[in-house]
């Protein structure tokens, strides 16, 4: 069976109720911040669901021996924020995967084309191919900088069936080319927008997300 992009928009007040936060044009720098801590924190809490690898064991509990579930500790967890928009979704993506490794990327669209072009990237040579890896970037707008993000990952070993894309606003544009150009992808978002304006902004979306986190 053909492969198929799978797109989760997780309905739960607390996600919505951050997105909303996050749009309003009246929300200031510090609070558009929160926002993006709590969106990365349940959006990541939603994506690793089905997704971390565990082991089953037994514990000693003070009354008795158990069945018990615990998270795999030799399946390498990564975590890739995509700067600068990216930092914003780490710290609450942190909290829930406190030893994975994080490997930044800085990537910036020009204005003009909209074509990525990398400023940083700290991704190691190689990746182990069971690793489970976490790409943060909260505006799929024409998906050309996950794009670019997800050809140096693959490049290096990385098995798009075990990555998880977490981002707050995904636009049809970007969601139809990452079906054609990565099947096997998953992505989690707080919502689907309909469009880009002429600027290759995302329609109502929330503006520009690097600019709101950093106060710019
Ligand atoms: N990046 C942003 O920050 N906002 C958009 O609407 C699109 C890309």
């Amino acid at each position: 069976m053909a492969l198929q992009l799978r797109v989760y928009v997780p309905p739960h007040p607390l996600i919505r109720h951050w997105l909303a936060v996050s749009r309003d044009v009246g929300t200031p720098s510090a609070l558009f911040r929160t926002a993006m801590v709590e969106l990365g924190r349940w959006l990541t809490y939603e994506a690793i669901r089905e997704w971390m690898p565990t082991v089953e064991t037994q514990v000693q509990t003070p009354l008795a021996e158990c069945p018990a579930t615990l998270i795999d500790p030799n399946v390498p967890m990564v975590v890739v924020p995509i700067l600068r928009a990216g930092l914003g979704l780490l710290d609450g993506a942190q909290t829930l995967l406190p030893l994975a490794s994080i490997y930044h990327l800085g990537i910036v669209r020009d204005e003009e084309t909209l074509q990525p072009s990398f400023y940083l990237n700290k991704l190691p040579d190689r990746l182990d191919p069971q690793a489970r890896i976490l790409i943060l970037d909260p505006m799929l707008a024409t998906g050309g900088t996950l794009t670019a993000a997800l050809e140096q990952l693959i490049q290096r070993g990385a098995d798009p069936a075990l990555m998880r894309v977490v981002c707050v606003l995904a636009a049809a544009p970007a969601l139809q080319s990452l079906s054609e150009k990565f099947p096997a992808l998953t992505i989690y978002t707080a919502t689907i927008d309909e469009g880009l304006n002429q600027n290759g902004y995302i329609v109502p979306g929330l503006g520009d997300a690097g600019d709101r986190t950093f106060g710019t």
